[in-house]
């Protein structure tokens, strides 16, 4: 993180009071959607630099996502927000930048709420406004050395999000003194009619409550000696989860680095809140993504009793030197988050929105298969191609591995080494690894589940994978960079398993 803000700072007074045209993007010349390593069913922007989701909100039927976005660079830079929306997650419409840097600063991650009883007084003619809350990153104050250059900011729209007109007496929260003081996730507090504000300071997080949204007081801390602490805590999010009937409050912490798999990672703790201190259920580490491309993954607000999330398909290792030339990095598949219990424990399974079953084709499926030799079964798929889906799952706890390869002898290895208890991806000879040291690398990823059967499902598309196992226990999320793309699927096992079921289901493209 402070490397990201030195390097950068150069840019500042060049680029923050510069106005962008609404209809930038529109300015892209040629199909931008079949670059090389292009996704095809995960958000990008038409162009240049994306990082953290931010601000996602429902409203009316749409989806908002605003997003960290720098639209001079395909690296990290002055922070906008960008904006697209959406009405099932999956296909997107790109929207003109709703956030530009001020006099206060870049305009860093945050989140949104539909302020629904006027609280704020933003609201016009009896219209619930939508406030936006986000830290301001004052980058001279940076380069002076102060310690106070993170503040938080309001801004509010009365046309459902289309513009935003940034609040009068901003900052509303000033800085303590505390260099890394950011990231507002706002949520209404029902038992106590109050907005709660979580925010990642330093080594822990700070909770507010407000009546109103632009006066704050401190509640209380948490986390300065529980969970991991390798880095920074970034982007928090809290919320409830229902469980066997009761409510269940989780408080995600994304971590920078110290994650995992090193570098940057998504954790999360389950407990109780009352209005004023979170109160954790047990102190180990629970990841939600053990990939190392996960990261800032926050949830939707009013939505509902379903809980939506979302991350940055990127990790900040490399973020900013990954082989793609007029963009950097896409945003996850949507995620449903619900409680389940394993071992005597609660814990958090992730799984696709189901509103991805608008872009899938019929399966093709391949059934009772015996793994005693390595089985190209792409020759049974015709016209294979990326993206996709593919369920697999096999008799007993057994090794595996599934192997995506191109003519070139490129592959990415996804299995269970049965040794180690261990799902893993291996992208060591994946493509184009050597852009930084850490990338080349087989990743691990525990077990939660002792059945004696196997399911996985991924999301591959043409530079990701996302991995679902143990009913969505397990996740993890990683990028690749083929010379050209996979056309081959391989499966084997070393303990010459039964594979029950291997499910291809093509993708469609969300842009077309
Ligand atoms: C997380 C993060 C946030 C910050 C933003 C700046 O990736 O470092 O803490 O607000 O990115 O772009």
């Amino acid at each position: 993180m402070v490397f990201k803000m030195n390097q950068f700072k150069c840019f500042l007074i060049a680029s923050v009071f510069v106005l962008h045209s609404a209809d930038t993007n529109a300015q892209v010349k040629g199909n931008i959607y079949n670059e090389p390593h292009r996704p095809q069913v995960h958000f990008t922007p038409k162009e240049k630099w994306m990082n953290d989701p931010n601000g996602m909100l429902y409203h009316k039927g749409i989806y908002h996502l605003f997003y960290q976005y720098y639209p001079d660079s395909t690296v990290w830079g002055p922070m906008h927000w960008g904006h697209a929306t959406s009405t099932d997650m999956i296909h997107w419409k790109h929207q003109p930048i709703a956030l530009y840097p001020d006099s206060l600063g870049y305009i860093f991650s945050g989140s949104a709420v539909v302020d629904v009883h006027n609280t704020s007084g933003f609201g016009k003619n009896g219209k619930a406004p939508l406030v936006a809350i986000f830290t301001q990153h004052d980058p001279k104050g940076e380069a002076q050395g102060k310690s106070d250059y993170q503040n938080q900011s309001l801004a509010y729209s009365i046309d459902d999000g289309k513009t935003w007109i940034k609040y009068a007496n901003n900052p509303v929260i000033k800085n303590p003194g505390i260099k890394d003081f950011r990231d507002p996730k706002v949520m209404w507090f029902e038992k106590g009619k109050k907005w709660i504000m979580t925010l990642a300071v330093s080594n822990r997080i700070m909770f507010y409550s407000s009546k109103n949204l632009k006066d704050w007081i401190k509640e209380s801390e948490f986390g300065e000696n529980v969970g991991a602490h390798g880095g920074v805590w970034e982007c928090p999010d809290l919320f409830t989860l229902e469980y066997g009937g009761k409510t269940v409050w989780i408080l995600i912490v994304n971590l920078n680095p110290g994650g995992p798999n090193k570098g940057s990672a998504t954790q999360y703790f389950l407990g109780d809140f009352d209005g004023k201190s979170f109160l954790p259920q047990g102190t180990e580490t629970k990841w939600l993504d053990y990939g190392p491309d996960e990261y800032a993954g926050v949830t939707w607000s009013n939505t509902g009793k379903r809980r939506l999330f979302l991350g940055w398909m990127s990790n900040w290792l490399y973020a900013n030197v990954v082989p793609t030339e007029t963009w950097r990095s896409a945003m996850t598949i949507p995620r449903e988050l619900n409680i389940i219990k394993a071992n005597n424990e609660l814990l958090i399974a992730s799984a696709p929105v189901k509103e991805i079953a608008s872009i899938r084709s019929k399966p093709i499926v391949i059934s009772n298969v015996s793994l005693s030799k390595k089985i190209e079964i792409s020759k049974s798929i015709k016209n294979l191609s990326f993206p996709c889906i593919i369920n697999f799952s096999i008799d007993g706890s057994k090794d595996f591995s599934i192997t995506l390869s191109n003519e070139l002898g490129e592959e990415l290895e996804i299995g269970f080494d049965k040794i180690q208890n261990k799902y893993f991806i291996d992208r060591t000879r994946s493509g184009k690894t050597n852009f930084q040291a850490d990338f080349a690398a087989r990743h691990f990823a525990p077990r939660f589940t002792s059945n004696d059967k196997m399911d996985i499902s991924m999301v591959i598309d043409v530079s990701s994978v996302e991995l679902f196992a143990d009913g969505g226990l397990t996740v993890m999320t990683e990028i690749f960079f083929p010379n050209k793309p996979y056309s081959k699927i391989s499966v084997q096992s070393a303990d010459n398993a039964l594979m029950k079921n291997f499910e291809y289901i093509r993708l469609n493209n969300i842009w077309k």
